[in-house]
């Protein structure tokens, strides 16, 4: 249930070397490549050093992966113009051909799945568990959206209406599209926001996290090789405000599919508002949480323990959906943090190659420095209940931060969300609970939450109460599946629609009525 013999929600044991091995031998000839990368343009780009950034391998700082020339704003100003110009070549273009250049991508990245595993460890420090559900996940967001899109966009609605007249609702793409995508899901997310605007009709500008170009500029390459015109998608790596300021400022910018911190919401939306002469913009924003579990006295301790070990520390805590604070009834607190002392002791942190870590590295020395300062408040305002021991061995050279639980007394003191392995543990007596539920509202941020009751009707009462995106009874918080578990936050955690839903790709659409006199 944790530990080496970690499994999945289904119970299938993720760990079992033999089921791996395979993988692994293929990402041998990765292993020591090193990557060179320009921006992928509908233009040639030429050579600039002086602009060209390294990329540090987070568990092993000495090891250099490659490096990234950054767009310039120039070439982004460039890049909107060709995006603008190939819009509604793009947009009359059959859903069906669009469609199919998507499934191609998705099988090709499924045939390339050792080289962008390799670079989701080697630059994004990503545990092999949990890379090869990524890129997974990301095979499943180019069908789903592919398989939407050709239901959406194909025939026109018929609607009713007086003799002599048809009436008609149709579905096009919106115009330019820029996708702005964090580092912790590289390739899941990142494909999804782009595949689901290209596949809409729409032509994007895709602006990958500063730290995971490398991993974005390969399944564009992929892309491409999938038929995909170079105009249509085209790959703008480089530094978030400088790049984004070009493309949250241009009136000709339609719509920003982001994902990331709240903050950097914020000021793309201040953005796209002061623009003068531009359309009204679209923006789907996905966004951070301070994702909460209750857990009242009829819970099993150590489903509990299982599950939040997995919701709090897998992926280093480096996911939006990871749990932040868990509170417990006072009944059953004791006994749970005493297996939750057990489970963390366990816990191995490291290379995240081996198959035998559960924890690797936070994703650079920034995300390091502010997760160890924040532990360091916690030292003083909360009480240390467990801390999982680095070995030195493993972990010297690159940016890892133990898991680590506290416990506090509330979560006023919690100003914002800390992206890593560390929860917060709040106590709470039984008549508390509305005090609890409206504490946790009253944050804003709504992401995910879960429940831990073996008492239906308190179980089936908190989730109607709690406002969140995502609710989970009685299993972990984090993985929500495409087409199975639609994800996606409300408030300060995100604008919605749900990516991976049903409705996702409306909101890169434009509706047109045809109403004709016959
Ligand atoms: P971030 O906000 O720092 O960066 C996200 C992207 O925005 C990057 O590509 C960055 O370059 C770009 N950016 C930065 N400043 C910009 C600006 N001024 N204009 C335009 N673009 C700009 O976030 P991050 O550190 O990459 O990712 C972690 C955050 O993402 C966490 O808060 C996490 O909760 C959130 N997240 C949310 C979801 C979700 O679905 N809700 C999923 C994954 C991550
Ligand atoms: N969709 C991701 C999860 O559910 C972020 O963990």
């Amino acid at each position: 249930i944790y530990g080496p013999n970690r499994r999945n929600s289904q119970g299938v044991n993720l760990n079992i070397r033999s089921q791996y091995q395979p993988l692994m031998d293929e990402m041998a000839a990765f292993m020591d490549k090193e990557h060179h990368v320009k921006p992928l343009l509908a233009f040639e780009v030429t050579d600039a050093p002086a602009n060209t950034h390294e990329v540090l391998c987070p568990f092993d700082r000495r090891v250099r992966v490659g490096n990234v020339q950054w767009t310039t704003q120039e070439q982004a100003s460039r890049a909107v113009d060709a995006a603008w110009t190939a819009f509604p070549r793009w947009d009359a273009t059959p859903v069906a051909e669009r469609a199919a250049i998507i499934r191609r991508l998705a099988e090709l990245m499924e045939a390339h799945m050792a080289e962008l595993m390799t670079l989701c460890s080697r630059e994004g420090g990503k545990l092999l568990t949990d890379g090869v559900d990524e890129i997974r996940e990301a095979v499943d967001f180019c069908r789903y959206y592919a398989m939407r899109a050709e239901e959406l966009f194909g025939d026109a609605t018929r609607l009713p209406g007086p003799t002599g007249e048809s009436n008609e609702l149709m579905l096009a793409g919106k115009g330019v599209f820029a996708a702005i995508s964090p580092w912790n899901f590289p390739v899941a997310i990142f494909c999804g926001q782009v595949m689901a605007a290209a596949v809409a009709g729409n032509t994007v500008l895709a602006k990958p996290a500063e730290q995971t170009s490398l991993v974005a500029h390969r399944v564009i390459e992929l892309l491409y090789e999938a038929g995909m015109p170079r105009d249509v998608v085209q790959l703008l790596p480089g530094d978030g405000p400088t790049v984004g300021s070009v493309l949250t400022s241009d009136p000709r910018i339609t719509g920003v599919v982001f994902t990331g911190g709240t903050d950097t919401a914020q000021i793309i939306n201040r953005a796209l508002a002061a623009r003068e002469g531009a359309a009204l913009p679209t923006l789907i924003a996905e966004t951070g949480g301070m994702n909460a579990m209750i857990v009242d006295s009829t819970a099993l301790p150590e489903q509990v323990v299982a599950d939040v070990i997995q919701s709090a520390f897998q992926s280093a805590g480096q996911r939006c959906s990871a749990l932040r604070v868990l509170y417990l009834q006072e009944d059953v607190a004791d006994r749970v943090i005493d297996i939750l002392k057990g489970a963390m002791d366990e816990l191995h942190v490291g290379d995240p190659r081996d198959l035998g870590t559960d924890v690797g590295p936070v994703i650079d020395e920034d995300a390091r420095k502010g997760l160890s300062a924040h532990i360091e408040t916690l030292k003083g305002e909360g009480r240390l209940v467990a801390e999982t021991k680095l070995d030195p061995a493993h972990t010297t050279h690159g940016t890892f931060v133990a898991p680590v639980a506290f416990e506090i007394d509330g979560i006023d003191a919690l100003e914002r969300e800390q992206f890593g392995p560390i929860l917060h543990i709040v106590r709470y007596k039984a008549e508390e609970i509305d005090a609890v539920i409206e504490s946790i509202n009253s944050r804003r941020y709504g992401l995910t939450f879960g429940v831990h009751s073996r008492n239906e009707s308190f179980a089936e009462a908190i989730a109607q109460k709690i406002r969140v995106g995502n609710v989970y009874v009685n299993r972990n918080i984090i993985g929500a599946v495409v087409g199975v578990q639609p994800f996606g936050g409300q408030g300060l955690s995100g604008t919605g629609p749900k990516a991976g839903g049903p409705h996702y790709l409306l909101r890169f659409a434009t509706e047109k009525t045809l109403t004709i006199n016959t």
